[in-house]
């Protein structure tokens, strides 16, 4: 496990004052472009839930960037997957929540017929900083009466403690960052 975390690892890449002064940008794009270390990062996130939760009924993306390591999760576990977007892209009923990001604002959705009452639900992202974005899903999830079983990052930026954010949901990181 060491050495596949490793080969995760070697392919984030930080990138100083992005997207503004004092920002330390951890990039995924390498990761996604070597083919054999993205197969490693979903055979690891794929052990992580088999060995953690023996039923899930779909897991749950977060625009944007969610959306890259969610739905090849999801097909690995044979599940279904469910989009939560920025605010105005989703057709028909929604709910919405508002939150305040690392840089600026912003407003998440989800379809209201997305997941039933009672349904076990993994939230993923590619990554966690202030927890401001997971905690807004958090939030649309329990208004659809779902039952988050984890939050799930690749990338979680410690110092931002935004772990502490989700309170009593489980959250799980691959790669931890000061
Ligand atoms: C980034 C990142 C997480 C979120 C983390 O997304 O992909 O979703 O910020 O920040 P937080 O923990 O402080 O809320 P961003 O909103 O920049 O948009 P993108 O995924 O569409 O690039
Ligand atoms: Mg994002």
């Amino acid at each position: 496990n060491e050495e596949r975390l490793r080969r995760v690892r070697e392919r984030v890449r930080p990138f100083r004052d992005f997207p503004v002064p004092g920002v330390l940008f951890r990039d995924i794009s390498p990761l996604l472009k070597d083919p054999a270390a993205f197969r490693t990062l979903i055979d690891l996130l794929e052990d992580h839930l088999r060995a953690s939760f023996p039923q899930i009924d779909f897991i749950a993306g977060l625009d944007s960037r969610g959306f890259l390591i969610g739905p090849p999760l999801a097909q690995r576990l044979g599940v279904g997957f469910v989009p939560i977007r920025k605010k105005g892209k989703l057709p028909g009923p929604t709910e919405s929540v508002s939150y305040s990001l690392e840089y600026g604002k912003a407003e998440l959705e989800i379809q209201s017929d997305a997941v039933e009452p009672g349904q076990k639900v993994i939230i993923v992202d590619d990554l966690l900083a202030t927890g401001g974005t997971m905690c807004a899903a958090c939030e649309l999830m329990k208004r659809l009466k779902a039952e988050v079983l984890e939050c799930l990052v690749i990338i979680e930026l410690k110092l931002l403690k935004g772990s502490e954010k989700l309170k009593s949901v489980p959250f799980y990181s691959l790669l931890q960052y000061d």
